[in-house]
């Protein structure tokens, strides 16, 4: 079978298409990859067929907002990717009964990626997270600081030697603000001998989104 890894970085300032050519890099058939944020299922979909979730690999995708969780859904499904949508209790909150850990297909949680570590199969190649709102909805429903710290947390500690973390990031609105600066914070402290960590960044837009990404060393 031949992986279709499709990598739409197609002008340098494109910082989605930076992501999912740092993800395709790293990620084959049968891995495990997750999707913090699944919005209208862009990266979702990048990832299914990156890992081949069809057959042999997984992806695990989170977000609060149903709407988001049935768009993603309708774009996996139109691409010939079978999808499971998870609810929990309250899209803010996990319960132990309710813990789900899918090891192959596309899932989709309707569940903060802060719970991350309850639905882990195995470690992960690769977790990409495109933070901020959903576009075409409300701009007061938004990632924060906090939560996607927890969420960056769990996600560096689950990480297979060799994997990624990638998260782009939007300083241009109040909450990506703080969560910018927080999130700098993480990677920039991240111990050298044990992670690579980057910043690819706009150096003539300065509210443009970013990418921060960080590669397990051992
Ligand atoms: C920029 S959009 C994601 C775009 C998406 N990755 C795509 O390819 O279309 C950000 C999404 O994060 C979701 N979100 C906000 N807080 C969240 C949280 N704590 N856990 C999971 N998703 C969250 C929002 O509902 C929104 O859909």
């Amino acid at each position: 079978m031949t992986i279709e890894k499709k990598t739409d970085c197609a002008h340098m300032a494109n910082i989605t298409g930076w992501s999912h050519r740092l993800c395709a890099e790293v990620l084959n058939p049968g891995d495990l990859a997750i999707d913090l944020t699944a919005g209208n299922g862009n990266d979702t979909l990048h990832l299914a067929q990156c890992t081949a979730a069809q057959a042999s690999g997984c992806v695990i995708g989170f977000d609060i907002q149903r709407c988001a969780l049935n768009a993603s859904a309708a774009l996996l499904t139109a691409h010939d990717f079978p999808v499971c949508i998870h609810t929990e209790a309250t899209a803010t909150d996990v319960h132990p009964s309710s813990q789900v850990r899918p090891d192959t297909g596309v899932h989709l949680f309707h569940c903060g990626h802060q719970y991350l570590e309850h639905h882990l199969p195995r470690a992960p190649k690769d977790i990409i997270g495109n933070l901020g709102y959903l576009p075409g909805a409300s701009h007061t429903i938004t990632t924060n600081v906090l939560t996607s710290i927890r969420a960056a947390e769990q996600g560096l500690a689950a990480l297979l030697p060799q994997g990624r973390l990638l998260l782009v990031v939007y300083p241009g609105h109040p909450a990506g603000y703080d969560e910018a600066h927080a999130l700098i914070q993480l990677f920039a402290e991240l111990p050298k001998q044990r992670w690579d960590s980057i910043n690819i960044s706009c150096t003539n837009a300065a509210k443009a989104p970013f990418l921060l990404g960080a590669e397990r060393r051992r």
